[in-house]
């Protein structure tokens, strides 16, 4: 299993969803995070004073699949949030231990 993170601009999530449904995936978890890349360092001025770099609201995706889905899954974050500008986003892929759900103590792929 993997874990695919997927920081995306606010204003995509609803078509990465949708996205996301049409290929059955269904579990995932949104969080409201702010961020920056390589572009938002430059000094930014507040009433004529510099003030520190600003970090940009993101979206974070979590979703963990199995191996075989990891490209799949990627091809359609890329489809759905993808405008070609600066600031589209990353996407880290982790190698995940263990899955467990609550309810019922089911572990690994049946967990899932
Ligand atoms: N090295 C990083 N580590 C952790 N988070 C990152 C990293 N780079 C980018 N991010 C996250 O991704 C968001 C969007 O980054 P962004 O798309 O601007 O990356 P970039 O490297 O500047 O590429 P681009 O040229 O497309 O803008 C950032 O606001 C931040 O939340
Ligand atoms: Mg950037």
């Amino acid at each position: 299993m993997q874990k695919i993170e997927a920081i995306i601009r606010p204003s995509k999530l609803e078509d990465l969803k949708a996205a996301l449904e049409n290929i059955q995936i269904r579990g995932m978890t949104a969080s409201e995070v702010k961020g920056r890349g390589l572009q938002n360092n430059q000094k930014q001025y507040y009433r004529g004073r510099e003030v520190s770099v600003d970090l940009n609201p993101k979206i974070k995706v979590e979703i963990v699949c199995h191996d075989e889905s990891v490209e799949n899954i990627i091809s359609t974050i890329i489809n759905s949030c993808r405008t070609g500008k600066h600031g589209d986003g990353k996407i880290f892929v982790y190698p995940l231990e263990r899955v467990i759900r609550i309810s019922t103590r089911e572990e690994g792929a049946a967990a899932l």
